[in-house]
């Protein structure tokens, strides 16, 4: 076991694209930022240090954090921010029974647009992986691309009541690859080998679609925890989920071929698409030689069969063939969330005053994030009194049919009321949350993301979710377990874990245009009875707000 200490400074960086030069923010003057490696079992420490002008924090996406709630990273949630121009905050987590591919982004406005990198986790000294050791790994992280600052971008948002301008391009490691000269990220390999591909998906408010021309895939992990090996020719990955993915390098050598990834919009009506592209080429062939290289053809822009199929594919690896599902259920939830418009608080200054301010919800409730201290520091106070209240409601305050009855989904969105509730759960409950997609009116798929646990997806379908017809279809042996479970446009998502870690723990939709409307509520978990069950005090430099 080892500890790992890492530095990150976060500052301006000038990067030119699309023949555009942008200041973006940036860690260690790297885009994306660096890379984070580690074991199982080891201890990570990173001192961030923040030389930008803007407020940061950093979370560490998908770990586990146990008993380290105070170093998840999401602003207000487990933290106050680190100020700009030289605040610091240490970050210092373990790495426990976690192995695969997770990734690190700023988690305070849309800063993850540009502060985000990979974090790999490798197993323990003599463990291995469950599949053949591949000949190399290689790491893609997938983004979008703005020729404007993010932080701007947020603004007009919030400003304007609606949706952000979209993004200019996709990026596949900071590279869009093609157009106007644009550099590509170059994969060289060689015949017969196999890659392990470690994807990400980093991009602020895109799913995508990912393929390689005359390549075929073997999934074996999702969200850092393992699957039973899948065959396929396209993933299909969200905001805030990852894949790992074996390629074998099988194609007639004397081509050149395009890995490419491009925006899956559920949304009927969307106009965007964007594409990004890598080059895969053989080491056998000479470079530069005049051939053109082969683009993979990619489903249609809306190609909603194809997402969830791939969805529904995946299936968790079982350790020792036996199953791990909790099958007693303390508590049950159902949330449904959406999105609406509500009149502009008094007091809020960035809202369109005639048209009132996009809220999206959970069971109605528009998610408001504290000010005055963050959400961890009140509850180890036990004093939640005016930063949140314990009345996030387990059910929806009304049923809807939210599959037929566009009056209907209409009330569902009037009930919207703002506040900071939490759900609060005793230490080792088993919760089930069934996630119902509401929105028929634009009806998009909304990849939701817990964090300090990992959950199993029991079930996935379009429609209302219904116990009767539903239950039966649960998976109580090898489901895929999964940190963000991308829920249907108009359907749903069962998930079930265990709370088995105390703090606070904020639950939201991973497209980012949605976490300033609300769409977010927040877990809060005890201590648990037993000393090792019981989370530390915060560490000495925890930042104050
Ligand atoms: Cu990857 Cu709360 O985020």
């Amino acid at each position: 076991k080892q500890c790992r200490h890492e530095l990150m400074y976060v500052g301006n960086l000038t990067v030119e694209r699309l023949g555009h030069s942008q200041v973006i923010t940036a860690v260690n003057g790297q885009f994306p930022g660096p890379k984070i490696e580690a074991r199982d079992g080891d201890t990570v420490i990173v001192h961030v240090v923040n030389g930008s002008p803007y407020n940061i924090t950093i979370h560490w996406h998908g770990i586990l954090q146990r008993l380290s709630s105070w170093a998840d990273g999401p602003n207000m949630v487990s933290q106050c921010p680190i100020r700009p121009s030289g605040g610091r905050y240490t970050y210092r987590f373990n790495v426990t029974g976690q192995e695969g591919t997770l990734w690190w982004h700023a988690h305070v406005s849309f800063l993850r647009a540009t502060v985000y990198g990979a974090l790999l986790l490798r197993p323990a000294p003599r463990a291995s992986y469950p599949f053949p050791k591949p000949h190399r790994e290689v790491t893609l992280l997938l983004g979008e691309w703005w020729n404007a600052s993010v932080v701007d971008v947020e603004r007009q948002a919030l400003l304007a009541g609606g949706a952000p301008n979209n993004s200019v391009a996709l990026t596949i490691n900071g590279l869009i690859g093609g157009g106007d000269d644009e550099a590509y990220q170059q994969l060289t390999v060689e015949r017969g080998r196999t890659y392990l591909l470690r994807i990400i998906n980093a991009a602020l408010n895109y799913q995508l679609f990912f393929k390689v021309a005359a390549h075929s895939f073997t999934v074996v992990a999702a969200d850092a925890c393992y699957t039973d090996p899948y065959d396929t020719d396209v993933i299909v990955i969200a905001p805030g989920q990852t894949v790992d993915a074996l390629m074998r390098a099988d194609a007639d050598p004397a081509g050149r071929y395009y890995m490419a990834a491009q925006v899956y919009q559920s949304l009927a009506s969307a106009t965007y698409s964007a594409t990004a592209r890598a080059l895969v080429t053989y080491q056998q062939v000479r470079d530069d030689d005049g051939l053109l290289a082969e683009m993979p053809s990619m489903p249609a822009f809306n190609d909603s069969a194809t997402a969830q199929s791939f969805y529904a594919s995946l299936t968790g690896l079982l350790q020792d063939g036996k199953p791990t599902v909790p099958l007693h259920v303390d508590t049950r939830m159902l949330v449904t969330f959406g999105l609406g418009v509500t009149p502009c608080a008094p007091a809020q200054t960035l809202c369109n005053r005639t048209r009132g301010s996009v809220a999206a919800s959970m069971n109605n409730v528009s998610f408001e994030f504290p000010t005055a201290m963050s959400l961890l520091e009140a509850h180890m106070r036990g004093a939640p009194d005016g930063v949140y209240t314990r009345d996030f409601p387990d059910r929806p305050p009304v049923m809807f049919d939210f599959t037929s009855d566009a009056a209907s989904a209409d009330r569902a969105v009037m009930f919207t009321s703002k506040g900071t509730k939490v759900k609060a759960l005793r230490y080792n409950e088993t919760v089930e949350v069934v996630l119902q997609n509401t929105a028929i009116l634009g009806a998009e798929n909304h990849p939701l993301h817990l964090h300090g646990f990992n959950f199993y997806v029991l079930a996935q379908g379009t429609g209302n979710f219904n116990a009767h017809r539903h239950l039966h279809a649960y998976n109580l042996v090898n489901p895929q377990q999964r940190n963000t479970v991308a829920v249907p446009a108009g359907g749903w998502a069962s998930i079930r874990f265990t709370a088995d870690n105390p703090g606070m723990w904020i639950m939201h939709c991973h497209l980012d245009t949605h976490l300033p409307f609300g769409l977010a509520m927040a877990f809060e978990v005890d201590d648990g009875p037993t000393p090792d069950a019981v989370l530390p005090p915060p560490p000495p430099d925890y930042p104050q707000c």
